[in-house]
């Protein structure tokens, strides 16, 4: 069971700078208990956000740590709300993963204030006081956005006349959205021939991937590959380019991430082309880092997960032992 270490934890973290604390706070009553910790999760718009809660809730459950889960239903003024809930029950430790990037200091400074450690998980902040955290876990987004069109570069290595390419971004002002189109931009921009003729928000949902690519469809009859920010875009993609009766994979390339279970059997399957790992199992790295946290340590500032890509072939040989 992750023990709390409070008089450690406080003075180990303001030696580091890495909390501040706004003086006035008190260790928790019941030291003995088990850490209590309070996850502002951003939703449950993919299979990606699911097996990211599960993984997170299955590792607590085996560290002893007592979580409280609230959904923030891709709005940020209930993700603050509930940020606000967690300071009043008085929760040990606060992880947050903010649907945007933005507009985070005032609850941050609340808890900083409150004296009550933020762990990010998944997406980051966008803030310039960086003591408003503890610690943040996830995923590099550009490096992401940057794989997939490293891959498209290749496939259109010896290819001769323009790519016209469209994308389906994720939810705007995200990190995950930000980071990929910034990772994708810079690597296409090395062949001028690759051209994206159009970029709209896709929800990180099928329906609304699926709206969106029926658009682009109806204004554009020459596209050549599509980059949706997620899986669940790019099956939405998928539906929409066999509504108007292409194939997709063969007609239109459709390159996604995350790498679900659905994402990989459509990849298989030959509908997808390429597909950038995202993890989402990031249970028992949070999990360290809380008990770090209870435990007086400081944390690194970044802590980033390991990820693969995958093309057809791999995702045949990956999919039988895939969780998510
Ligand atoms: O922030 C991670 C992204 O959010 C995942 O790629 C996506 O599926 C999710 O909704």
């Amino acid at each position: 069971m992750i023990a709390r270490v409070w008089g450690v934890c406080l003075a180990g973290l303001l030696a580091a700078g890495a909390l501040g604390c706004g003086g006035g706070q008190s260790p928790p009553a019941d030291d003995d208990g088990p850490v209590v910790v309070g996850f502002s999760q951003v939703g449950t718009e993919s299979a990606w956000q699911v097996a990211n809660t599960e993984s997170i809730r299955e590792a607590a459950a085996a560290a002893g740590v007592r979580l409280e889960v609230r959904d923030g239903m891709q709005k940020q003024e209930q993700q603050i709300a509930d940020i606000r809930a967690f300071l009043g029950s008085g929760v040990d430790v606060i992880v947050l993963s903010p649907v945007v990037e933005s507009g985070w200091d005032a609850v941050l400074q609340d808890a900083k204030d409150a004296g009550t450690p933020v762990i990010l998980v998944d997406r980051t902040v966008d803030t310039t006081d960086t003591s408003l955290y503890v610690t943040a876990l996830g995923s590099d987004f550009v490096a992401e956005g940057r794989t997939a069109g490293e891959w498209l570069v290749e496939q259109y290595r010896e290819a001769d006349g323009p790519v016209r390419i469209v994308e389906i971004e994720g939810t705007t002002g995200a990190a995950s959205t930000n980071g990929r189109l910034k990772g994708f931009a810079e690597a296409v921009a090395v062949d001028p021939d690759l051209q994206v003729i159009a970029s709209r928000d896709g929800g990180f949902t099928r329906e609304q991937g699926a709206r969106v690519m029926a658009g682009f469809l109806k204004k554009y009859d020459d596209i050549d590959v599509v980059f949706a920010h997620n899986d669940e875009e790019g099956l939405g993609a998928v539906d929409a380019i066999e509504a108007v009766r292409k194939r997709p994979g063969t007609d239109i390339k459709i390159i996604t991430v995350d790498a679900t279970r659905a994402g990989l059997t459509a990849l298989a399957q030959g509908k997808l082309n390429y597909v950038v790992e995202c993890n989402p199992l990031l249970g028992p790295q949070l999990m360290e880092l809380v008990e770090q946290v209870a435990a007086g340590q400081t944390p690194p500032r970044r802590v980033l997960t390991t990820e693969t890509a995958f093309d057809q072939e791999s995702a045949r040989a990956a999919l039988p032992g895939r969780k998510y």
